[in-house]
């Protein structure tokens, strides 16, 4: 079993896909292991987003993600739950995410795409390590 991290991104807690995102999630058989409703600070996105930072929607982003509450989410499933989570979301751009996806099915713009999920497993250590500390290894 692995876990990884994702959130609902303010845009899409605004439009009131939480239960719709984690309907999908529990349909598919990934186990839900911590989640709340939260308002991040301007640090917190900065450190979330650092490898972006220096390009040129980085403060679009950051801006974005303080925006509103996100919804986080810690899930667990087998060893390639991460790419579970990303193959679930969509492509970046929602002009290539697929119906059927999160993106694909609820968003048209890049900066309002919905969710994000750990790209790797690497990812989803760091992540959950600034989200949830408690859960940490
Ligand atoms: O979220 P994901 O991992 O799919 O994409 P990313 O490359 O890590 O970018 C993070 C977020 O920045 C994306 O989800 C988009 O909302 C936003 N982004 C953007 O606004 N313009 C871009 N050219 C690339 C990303
Ligand atoms: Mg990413």
């Amino acid at each position: 079993m692995a876990r990884t991290f994702s959130f609902i991104k303010p845009d899409g807690v605004q439009r009131g896909l939480i239960g719709e995102v984690l309907r999908r999630f529990e349909q598919k058989g990934l186990t839900l292991v911590a989640a709340d409703l939260r308002q991040i600070d301007r640090a917190t996105a900065e450190a979330h987003y650092a490898e972006h930072a220096g390009k040129g929607f980085f403060d679009a982003i950051v801006t974005g993600l303080t925006s509103g509450p996100i919804f986080t989410m810690v899930l667990e499933g087998p060893e390639d739950v991460a790419k579970i989570v990303r193959t679930m979301m969509g492509a970046t751009n929602p002009a290539e995410s697929a119906p059927g996806t999160i993106r694909g099915d609820f968003g048209t713009e890049m900066q309002y795409n919905i969710i994000h999920g750990s790209d790797s497993p690497e990812s989803a250590a760091r992540e959950i390590a600034l989200f949830f500390p408690e859960l940490a290894k």
